[in-house]
């Protein structure tokens, strides 16, 4: 079955458990045995797997859903309904991210007013006075954890400084929506799914109250905006802008820090190519793409078909979740040649990666996250003078928003 699409038998052993030891701490082998053996995989638990460029980004594009009240009964539907029971984080079901248009595209429309490109470029300088903060104190240092001092609290200070925030409890905040964040994941754990769901109750009664503060402390900020928002004598209802804003929240900072602290180690990993980019910083924005290719910050994106599915020759039934290996994808040997596992600044074509997705779901945020990490990542190569790993990079143990827990690094 080398090299062919190939749906296994039920019973066959899996050739993919991302529950398996060690794989978040280094899923690619994992996935280059799928590529390789079963680019469209049928697990056994009933759900699908594609590995491969090309049927990862056809399935992104196609028009499935994301609804998962649309899965077929079976295994992965019992998996889906049956965790949660009626209690399913409120974030979910209620986001952008998973409501098909036209519910979709009309509060995408509304959410992204607020999200405009020019909005983002605007930001350079603020963050730019961020990273700044953050990093004078590192820089001469010695030896300092770069996901704790930089890569941590960039995006979170980013998004709350966005959307305006009142002074909260951000300390419980982070814990909440860290937790909260597991939720876009597969959970095996019973005490996590109810660590969820308590974590649920509480950030939405938390942004509840903040968005009730903004009403009445209105300002130049996102959530003034995301409360405007109005086309056509349509706006946002009040749960509605809650999920929005709980959605915007998580995926503003628990996805850039993957980016930044991820990409510090891949350069640290290659330290040919950080040399080079110390040598060249006008490189930092391809260099920035190469990076969200080399080590997806989001690893995989998940979709239910409305119809059969063809892919690589396999139909795939009406009904099937269907799980796109966004980070499978970035490493395809027939997309990247043979040296898809390695870091190459001048590779021709790293923003072909699928790290945001693509189709109507495609990544709102991606200007702001690709800004955040230019600035920072520059700031890290330009002014140390060493850098060098001091010890274990330990890992945050997710299977989809993985990255770096610790980064411990000599900076000189
Ligand atoms: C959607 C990745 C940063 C907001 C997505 C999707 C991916 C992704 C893969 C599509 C999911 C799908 O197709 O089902 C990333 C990565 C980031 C990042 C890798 C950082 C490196 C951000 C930031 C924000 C953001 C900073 C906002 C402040 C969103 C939103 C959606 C989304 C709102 C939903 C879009 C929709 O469903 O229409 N992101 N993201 N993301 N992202 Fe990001």
């Amino acid at each position: 079955m080398n090299g062919q699409a190939h749906a296994s038998h039920p019973t066959d052993e899996p050739l993919f458990n991302p529950f398996a030891e060690g794989f978040t701490d280094d899923p690619y082998p994992h996935y280059a045995v799928l590529r390789e053996r079963a680019p469209v995989y049928e697990h056994p638990l009933g759900f699908w797997v594609l590995s491969r460029h090309e049927e990862v980004s056809e399935l992104l594009r196609s028009g499935n859903s994301v609804e998962e009240h649309n899965a077929a009964p079976g295994p992965m539907r019992d998996v889906i309904a049956g965790s949660y029971g009626d209690r399913a984080p409120r974030m979910n079901g209620m986001s952008i991210l998973d409501l098909d248009p036209p519910a979709h595209t009309r509060l995408r429309r509304l959410v992204a007013k607020a999200f405009t490109p020019r909005a983002i470029e605007a930001l350079r300088p603020r963050i730019r006075e961020l990273v700044d903060e953050l990093m004078e104190p590192v820089i001469g240092a010695g030896e300092v954890d770069l996901v704790r001092t930089v890569a941590f609290p960039l995006p979170f200070a980013v998004i709350s400084e966005m959307m305006g925030m009142p002074r909260v409890d951000v300390a419980r905040l982070r814990d909440l929506t860290g937790t909260l964040v597991r939720s876009l994941e597969p959970v095996a754990d019973p005490e996590m799914l109810e660590a969820i769901v308590a974590a649920d109750d509480e950030v939405m009664r938390m942004i509840a109250d903040i968005i009730a503060w903004k009403r009445r402390n209105r300002g130049d900020d996102l959530l003034t905006a995301l409360i405007d928002a109005e086309e056509d004598g349509d706006s946002l209802s009040d749960d509605e802008l809650v999920a929005q804003v709980a959605l915007l929240f998580i995926a503003g900072h628990e996805t850039t820090v993957n980016l930044i602290g991820g990409g510090a180690l891949a350069l640290l990993r290659h330290p040919g190519q950080l040399a080079r980019l110390r040598a060249e910083p006008d490189l930092l924005p391809t260099a920035v793409e190469e990076l969200l290719r080399y080590d997806s910050p989001v690893q995989s994106s998940r979709r239910i078909t409305v119809r059969p599915h063809r892919a690589a020759g396999v139909e795939i039934p009406e009904g099937a979740f269907v799980m796109a290996a966004l980070a499978s994808a970035n490493r395809d040997e027939r997309q990247w040649g043979e040296d898809a596992d390695r870091v190459r600044l001048d590779r021709p074509n790293p923003h072909r990666h699928v790290s945001f997705g693509a189709g109507v779901h495609h990544c709102l945020g991606a200007s702001l996250a690709r800004v955040e990490a230019q600035i920072a990542l520059e700031k890290l190569v330009t002014r140390t003078g060493d850098l060098a790993l001091t010890g274990e990079v330990e890992w945050n143990g997710r299977i989809n928003l993985r990255g770096p827990a610790h980064l411990p690094v000599a900076v000189r």
